[in-house]
């Protein structure tokens, strides 16, 4: 086994996450057809997407060439839900900044628990300021309540260099026909201002200053969405640490608001070129080629820190492996990203064995050649999996990541892309397996990678896919996995409906639950068949599908006595087999991953904290909002639950735990199918 990393390959890095929100959210507000070319499919523009679509604009589906028919901000109509915007802080801010320009709309903004944290008083202020009714429910953050109003003009100095805050001053300006000035400390990335003038609106820029002129009404304009420099930023520090190779990142993004972490990682040593370099529907791109360098150590403060934000975690990472002390400052900002982004990178490198520090608003990383070994927590953090992930990439390194899926949220193949460049041996893999496994090298990586492949193909159903979604009881995953079966177009089966049938026969048999034993148990197995729905597969009993009476009390109450017997394990996982030989399928249950489907193509384990498994439960039981006393005492319950359960599930090594507990059910379920995708890719 050789310890050397070795890249080669072109990445085609997916579309620029800013000019990918900006470009549904311009084209609604512009007059007429905008063609949208090759967006960023990924959970946060999902969220942008249907928050318009919210607001009455007709967005299609996501792909990489449509449409979006735009009537202008008073076409915006008055949503009747709550506008939910994921994970995404650009979809709330620029869409608050929308929202607060128009009379008779109001918007409660709501989102994931990690958007919720993050401050809104930036934004609200100088809305407030221009007229707007702006109200959080907390002391700051989301739930947060905007009510439009006709807004005045502004001029405002903004405390932040955010092109957030500036982006939902001027959209808001747009919204109510008014003129508004931002004056930044230093400038922010300028997409929005690129794509007003691009659609015909007047916007003058001085210095850090951007003045969007009274009664800015956008025109229609197609955009090609250039390659995203902020991801480009991790294949080019893979190809820096590398001992050899080389990469090739074409369509990247270039504008000189984004650039800052390339010509850090320059500074620190990587070698880059550009080639092809030309402007693009308002912004300049080209291709990168990236060589492997000898890696120093760097400063990295002032204006630079606004041109390279979003890479500050990964620029930590690589410093690990640079000669000598990398000092990041000035970088307050980070602590209010998708997590604290200076503590949460600090513990992780400390957690890995790297020398770290924290300062208040920075970071201080000493690098050397040390094996680095740990477990990431990244906090649901996209860029502090990724970051973290290069490091696991390097041979030596044994590091294995919490949930590499929130990767989702900006690049939802990284996984399968990371491992292709460094040369897994086939694209058929799951995104998210590389790094959620200890990784001794880009060998082992690759070696796990046949592996599953391997495995595959020595089974009946080599040509099925099957996603295993495991999890303690009331973790949620019966219905997650019925909503990801649909959404990949598979068949459900819930493991959990074939002990509920045996147990219903058993019942109907009229034999006294307490004498039951294994024998008895399945002498009434042959009143259960397999049946086909065009969703799934489903147990029948006397050749009825008894959904009422497996869901009900008695079969409820008894169910535990059936699934604690080996002999009734392994008869329904017979079944649970031969359910998964039918089709492509989604199986959900206690040991599918580890039992029933070693060689399952995607391998899920859901977890969640007692008190929100509790809170489900509960909320499912009684169609109402449960109090916390009456939580307190379902966690209690279900706490004592899982310590006694016999069939107490366990995560396979190949698992990707997911922590459900601060997600909605659908990000679960985007997760999950971003995973998929990847594992079925090829
Ligand atoms: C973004 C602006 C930046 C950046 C974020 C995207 C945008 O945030 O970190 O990922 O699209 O406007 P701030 O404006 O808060 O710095």
């Amino acid at each position: 086994m050789t310890t050397r990393l070795s890249v080669a390959g072109t990445v085609h890095v997916p579309g620029d996450k800013s000019i990918s929100h900006r470009s549904l959210l311009f084209a609604a507000l512009g007059q007429g057809t905008s063609r949208v070319r090759d967006i960023l499919q990924s959970a946060d523009v999902h969220s942008t997407a249907g928050v318009l679509r919210a607001l009455g604009v007709k967005v299609p589906e996501l792909s990489s060439d449509f449409v979006v028919q735009g009537h202008g901000p008073q076409a915006l109509v008055q949503p009747t839900v709550d506008l939910d915007c994921g994970n995404s802080g650009t979809t709330t801010r620029l869409v608050a900044g929308i929202v607060a320009g128009r009379e008779r709309l109001a918007a409660r903004f709501i989102g994931d628990m990690s958007l919720s944290r993050r401050p809104m008083k930036r934004i609200a202020t100088p809305l407030v300021a221009m007229g707007a009714r702006v109200e959080s429910e907390g002391a700051d953050g989301l739930p947060m309540l905007i009510v439009g109003g006709a807004l005045r003009a502004i001029d405002w100095h903004s405390e932040h260099a955010s092109a957030q805050v500036k982006g939902a001053i001027m959209l808001a300006a747009v919204s109510s026909g008014v003129s508004a000035t931002v004056h930044e400390p230093s400038r922010s990335r300028d997409h929005s201002e690129r794509m007003l003038k691009a659609r015909g609106a007047q916007v003058d820029v001085r210095d850090n200053t951007v003045t969007v002129h009274a009664n800015a009404s956008l025109q229609a304009l197609d955009v090609d969405v250039p390659a995203d420099p902020s991801s480009a930023a991790f294949f080019v520090a893979l190809a820096g640490l590398a001992h050899s190779g080389e990469l090739v990142l074409p369509n990247v993004c270039l504008n000189a608001t984004r650039t800052g972490g390339f010509d850090i990682l320059g500074r620190m040593g990587v070698s880059i070129t550009l080639q092809d370099e030309r402007d693009a529907g308002g912004e300049p791109l080209g291709t990168l080629v990236v060589r492997p360098g000898s890696l120093r150590a760097t400063s990295v403060h002032g204006a630079e820190i606004p041109r390279a934000i979003d890479e500050l975690p990964l620029i930590a990472c690589v410093a690990a492996r640079a000669h000598g002390e990398t000092r990041i400052s000035g970088a307050s900002e980070l602590r209010v990203k998708e997590s604290d982004r200076i503590a949460a990178v600090v513990q992780n490198l400390r957690l890995i064995g790297v020398d770290a520090e924290e300062l208040p608003d920075g970071m201080i990383i000493r690098g050397s050649d040390k094996a680095l070994r740990g477990h990431v927590i990244t906090h649901g953090d996209h860029r502090l999996a990724m970051a973290f992930g290069i490091l696991a990439a390097i041979p030596g390194n044994a590091i294995t990541i919490d949930d590499p899926a929130c990767v989702a949220v900006s690049f939802p193949d990284f996984w399968s892309e990371l491992a292709r460049v460094i040369g897994a041996p086939s694209p058929r893999i799951s995104g998210a397996q590389p790094a959620s496994v200890v990784t001794e090298s880009s060998e082992q990586i690759a070696g796990a990678l046949q592996h599953n492949v391997a495995s595959d193909a020595g089974t009946s159903s080599s040509e099925r896919m099957v996603i295993a979604i495991d999890g303690p009881a009331a973790s949620g995953k019966s219905s997650t996995a019925q909503w990801v079966a649909k959404r990949l177009g598979v068949r459900h089966v819930d493991s959990g409906a074939f002990y509920r049938a045996l147990t219903a026969a058993n019942l109907r048999s009229g034999r006294a639950p307490d004498t039951w034993s294994a024998d008895s148990v399945l002498g009434e197995a042959h009143r259960i068949s397999l049946a086909l729905t065009e969703r799934s597969v489903v147990p029948t009993l006397d050749g009825e599908t008894a959904d009422d009476e497996l869901r009900g009390r008695s079969v409820t109450q008894e169910v535990y006595r059936v699934a604690s017997m080996p002999e009734v394990r392994e008869w329904v996982n017979a079944r649970v087999r031969e359910a998964g030989a039918t089709s492509d399928v989604v199986v959900d249950g206690r040991d599918i991953g580890t039992v029933v489907f070693p060689q399952a193509s995607l391998k899920v384990f859901l977890i969640a904290d007692p008190w929100e498994r509790a809170r489900r439960r509960l909320v499912q039981r009684l169609e109402r909002r449960p109090t916390d006393a009456e939580i307190a005492l379902e966690t209690e319950a279900l706490v004592a639950r899982d310590a006694k359960d016999a069939t107490q599930s366990r995560p396979d090594p190949m698992a990707i735990t997911i922590d459900t507990t601060s997600l909605t059910q659908e990000e679960q379920v985007d997760r999950i199918v971003a995973l998929a995708q990847a594992a079925r890719v090829g």
